[in-house]
């Protein structure tokens, strides 16, 4: 049975009833960490491990979760719908449930059946996942007539709203708006984007999973959102015209933030430079030239480690142990960070050879057993079985 069918097989079980099956992908992100919320650029893809919901609307007015794979249930009523304290995975979706009240769209009673291949807390951004998939199966089902756009910003505010996380907009984005074979050039402001293709022959994406949970993310990625708006505070003071630290430069930050606050200056030195890294970046992929892309991959791992801090100890012995070898092209923490994987580039067929080697090194030097997948770039969000 594939994962298709086994979420439907157990669905018919629970509820009795044809559902409708949508699935909607994790992401990687080639480079451009923690631009997004300074609304800068980002370039991410959708990937082949993905969140599966199964779901059919009720006559009522409860929600019935199932979570396959934990074998956990919930239910509560729509006139009740809030933040749950206990188990954290309902929250994707009832946050998601209670955008389309907020946007006046008649919200009614459903079941629901979540399974996944894509690991949790890993920094593959499974909750986004959760999100999109909750918001494209309800507008389905609903017939709401959602924009895939709009799915996007409500899925973003769920994260927000029932998670806590003053998240960008990457997550949701990438899954919601994948294509196969292409990474997304996102312009976090205006939310145009370009389709960049990514045929690397004879290159594949390796994700490197620390086996670290992200969890201690949530408070630190909040700070780090609240450090760069004081950035932009301390340069706004003289550039009324900087209200993002996109528009910001190395000489304004070091005119203005500098002198007052050496952490920040950190923090937003890196944003500014990463927003830089990218764009280069960006033209480096359309010029094939993936040695200098590797190399700026490099240097974002380093900006995020020491500038930005937002790395741990497991995720730097990653970096440091494939930066010397000639198959690595470009590795780097990715994601929100404190945990989760890294994202190597690396030429296909010495891929088997260093994961053998760095497994039991991995295991000897941080107790912790490695993970790897290697990944390719896939649609986004879609409705498979109806
Ligand atoms: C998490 C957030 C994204 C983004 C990244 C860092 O994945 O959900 O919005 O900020 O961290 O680039």
């Amino acid at each position: 049975m594939n994962i298709r069918e086994d979420v439907v097989h157990v669905f018919k079980q629970k509820f009795a009833d044809d559902p409708i099956v949508v699935r909607s992908p994790g992401r990687v992100n080639i480079i451009g960490e923690h631009t997004d919320y300074n609304n800068g650029f980002v370039l991410p893809g959708a990937i082949d491990k993905s969140v599966y919901v199964a779901v059919s609307l009720r006559t009522n007015k409860e929600i019935h979760l199932y979570a396959h794979d934990l074998q956990e249930s919930f239910i509560i009523s729509i006139e009740d719908l809030k933040p749950t304290a206990g188990l954290m995975w309902p929250n994707y979706i009832l946050g998601a449930a209670a955008q389309l009240i907020k946007r006046e769209i008649p919200l009614k009673g459903f079941n629901m059946v979540l399974t996944s291949d894509l690991p949790i807390g890993a920094g593959l951004s499974s909750s986004a996942a959760i999100e999109c998939a909750t918001l494209f199966a309800l507008n389905h089902l609903l017939q709401a007539n959602l924009a895939k756009i709009d799915m996007v910003k409500m899925a973003q505010q769920a994260e927000h709203e029932y998670a806590g996380v003053m998240c960008g907009i990457m997550d949701q984005f990438a899954s919601m708006m994948g294509k196969k074979n292409h990474v997304l050039k996102l312009d976090c402001r205006s939310l145009s984007y370009e389709y960049v293709p990514f045929n690397m022959e004879g290159v594949k994406i390796l994700l490197l999973n620390t086996n670290v949970k992200h969890s201690l993310a949530t408070s630190e990625y909040n700070t780090r959102n609240a450090e760069c708006k004081k950035a932009v505070a301390l340069v706004n003071e003289h550039h009324s015209e900087v209200n993002d630290l996109r528009d910001a430069t190395m000489h304004m930050l070091n005119n203005y933030v500098l002198p007052k606050d050496k952490l920040v200056y950190n923090r937003s030195a890196f944003v500014v430079r990463e927003i830089d890294r990218l764009l280069q970046g960006c033209e480096d992929l359309k010029r094939g030239d993936l040695q200098a892309l590797g190399q700026k991959m490099f240097e974002t791992h380093k900006g995020l480690s020491e500038q930005y801090e937002v790395s741990c100890k497991e995720l730097d012995w990653l970096v440091d142990a494939v930066k010397t070898n000639d198959a690595v092209i470009g590795s780097r923490m990715m994601g929100g960070g404190f945990g989760g994987c890294t994202i190597s580039l690396v030429t296909a067929n010495a891929i088997e050879p260093l994961v053998a080697a760095l497994q039991p090194a991995y295991e000897a030097a941080m107790h912790m057993p490695l993970d790897y997948y290697v990944v390719t770039i896939e649609d986004g969000t879609e409705l498979i079985y109806a």
